[in-house]
């Protein structure tokens, strides 16, 4: 099985799938097709909305005599006349639903290899919300047994092994733990249509979490039954790849409209609020006047429309790395999903959501809410200035929240608080807490958009990791000129240059509590751009070690900075260590395929600067990670490591 990271953000990724029959870009969303009824068959899907993948149902197809025979006579791409990747399931949901349903676990498997299905899925055994946890359980070890089984007889099908676990984050974490050990391919997490069917958002959040952090990072993850588009950001964002939908034909039988903030009911629309290709087309009015099945199948096209060009979204919202936001607009369309977002703002989930959100993005962070101040990337800024930041004064004047970047809004005042007093330091008190003025070019510090007021959620939150920052530091609130005047008799004389201090309070945030003391310790040149006048390029001993970039004010490492870390900090530390047979390849400039990886230093995160070297620990180049620990021991696939510069 081959998957391989191609964009990631938050803890979601843009990864590419491939299949004996071709290749699908995921996050996808599988069309559910039912062999005995195609209103808009896989073909016209894959025209209309760029459909790579559905996925039909061999428990439906092996019932009837008729399909049965053309599936194994011809296979399951003939039968639905489709020549892109087919997944299918296995009747599972059917045996929940409707319960007369007898299936052997074992003969579906086999049937579904032997129509050759490019994804089959197990038998697993569907456990309900309303579950007691020793029922679940049963249920979850019955499944991993058929795991098993089904992993002897699935052939060179991939198979899909269900976690389930009901609404037991425990036991959602053990099977896919279990199911991680047995090596399965790809991971659908099962039993949560109840949930969705009826909003219970916070505890679908939950499952997904739990059964993340069982999983083997570098598997395909299916969000199975979810359909809606409302569920799809916040999906992504946790980690899930594959969605399919029957939600599509459903909610048009039924009368109603998907769109990506809910559904509506068509009786009750005077007016199509939407701009796709159907709702262009057609008024309300005459949709409404269609004969039955012709308006049910032009709402079932405008729900994959609509299903489709979300998706769309959503990668977009990756490559421009500001995916929480899409999640945080959508979650403030229905009340059960901003509930549900109150999930992340647990400690535990918000840590294990750290390891996989990049150092830094393209794009500007924007404010949307209350939730804003809990996204990963600020929980980690957070503790890295209490557990990284070094102060170069036990005093600091607080300056309120202003224009940015900070250093330039309170030149004048900055110069009047450093010619009092040039050692002293000056924090922001921001909407996001607290900001040294070191570091107010520093991604997202520089690189984030709040309004002049928040709300009071953030404005506590902010406080208090204000006053945690604080904690022990003499704090004047600037006033103006007289705040100092008060404060303070002595002069003292400032040992180091503005420009050091900036470049060694970003370089401990990035790298590690007092990593500059390490990389600055011989004769610094600091050379700026002549047209921006922002720091761009560091020599220690004339030697170039460091570059700034202008749009993140983040380091990358040239190799003699490489050099230096590597004499100074023991392994594992910023390394990724390869296998001797990718040596010539890096030395070659080469980027390291995770195949290559043999270990790595756990601190690392995507898109962190990192040493490449051998088993000896020899150092062989920098570059820069596409993956984090966790992601490097699992993937065998893909990028791990794009090299930036070697040895020569
Ligand atoms: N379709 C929707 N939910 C499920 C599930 O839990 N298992 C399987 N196999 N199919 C599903
Ligand atoms: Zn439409």
């Amino acid at each position: 099985m081959k998957f391989e990271i191609k964009n990631r953000d938050a803890s979601g990724r843009i990864c590419r799938f491939y299949t004996k029959h071709g290749k699908v870009t995921t996050p996808a969303l599988l069309p559910v097709i039912n062999p005995n009824r195609m209103p808009i068959t896989p073909k016209e899907m894959k025209r209309l909305f760029g459909t790579e993948m559905v996925i039909t149902n061999s428990y439906i197809i092996r019932k009837d005599e008729k399909l049965k025979e053309k599936a194994i006579e011809k296979g399951v791409h003939n039968l639905i006349d489709f020549d892109g990747p087919i997944m299918t399931d296995s009747g599972t949901f059917q045996s929940y639903k409707y319960r007369n349903v007898k299936i052997d676990p074992l003969e579906i498997v086999e049937f579904q290899r032997d129509i050759g299905s490019d994804v089959g899925t197990i038998l697993d055994v569907f456990g309900t919300p309303d579950q007691t946890e020793k029922k679940a359980k049963e249920g979850l070890q019955e499944t991993i047994k058929r795991a098993k089984q089904s992993m002897e007889v699935k052939g060179n099908m991939i198979l899909a092994c269900t976690i389930q676990g009901s609404v037991y984050p425990n036991l959602r974490k053990i099977c896919a733990e279990k199911l991680s050990d047995i090596n399965a391919e790809f991971f659908p997490i099962g039993g949560v249509v109840p949930l969705m069917e009826n909003q219970r958002y916070s505890e679908l959040t939950r499952c997904i979490l739990a059964s993340k952090k069982g999983l083997n990072p570098s598997r395909p993850v299916h969000l199975f039954g979810a359909g809606h588009p409302m569920i799809f950001p916040l999906a992504v964002a946790l980690g899930c790849d594959f969605f399919d939908s029957s939600a599509y034909i459903k909610y048009a039988n039924d009368g109603r409209m998907l769109f990506p903030d809910g559904t509506k009911k068509l009786e009750d629309l005077d007016e199509l609020p939407c701009f796709c290709p159907i709702c262009t087309k057609v008024t309300s009015l005459e949709l409404k006047k269609m004969k039955k099945s012709e308006r049910i199948l032009q709402m079932a096209k405008h729900n994959l429309y609509v299903s489709f060009a979300e998706l769309k979204k959503i990668k977009c919202a990756i490559s421009e790395g500001n995916l929480w936001e899409l999640v945080e607009r959508r979650a403030c369309s229905n009340p059960y999903l901003l509930e549900a977002m109150k999930e992340l703002r647990k400690n535990e989930n918000k840590r294990w959501l750290e390891h996989f959100e990049p150092i830094y993005k393209n794009k500007a962070l924007f404010y949307t809410g209350s939730q804003t101040f809990h996204r990963p990337i600020l929980y980690r800024c957070h503790k890295r200035l209490i557990n990284r930041y070094k102060f170069s004064s036990n005093s600091a004047v607080i300056l309120p929240e202003g224009e940015k970047p900070y250093s330039k809004h309170f030149s004048e005042v900055i110069g009047e608080i450093l010619a009092k007093r040039n050692n002293l330091e000056i924090v922001v008190n921001s909407h996001y807490g607290p900001v040294p003025i070191k570091l107010d070019e520093m991604y997202p510090f520089a690189q984030s958009i709040f309004p002049e007021s928040t709300d009071k959620e953030t404005e506590e939150s902010a406080e208090k990791i204000f006053n945690e920052f604080m904690k022990g530091k003499k704090v004047i609130f600037w006033r103006g000129k007289r705040s100092l005047k008060k404060s303070f008799k002595s002069q003292e004389i400032m040992k180091e240059n503005i420009d050091l201090l900036r470049i060694s309070a970003v370089a401990d945030m990035q790298f590690g509590k007092n990593v500059s003391k390490t990389l600055f310790c011989g004769k610094i040149r600091i050379v700026k751009s002549k047209k921006t006048g922002k720091i761009r390029n560091i020599y220690c001993d004339d030697k170039h070690i460091l570059s700034m970039r202008a749009g993140d004010g983040m380091f990358t490492l040239k190799i003699k900075g490489a050099k230096m870390l590597h004499n100074f900090f023991k392994y594992p530390k910023f390394r990724v260590t390869v296998q001797e047979e990718a040596v010539p390849f890096v030395k070659d400039g080469k980027s390291v395929f995770a195949k290559f990886v043999i270990d790595c230093d756990k601190e690392l995160r995507p898109y962190d600067e990192c040493l490449i070297v051998n088993k000896n620990d020899d150092l062989l180049a920098t570059g820069r990670c596409l993956l984090n620990k966790l992601e490097m021991s699992s993937f065998n696939f893909g990028m791990a490591v794009k090299t930036r510069e070697h040895i020569d």
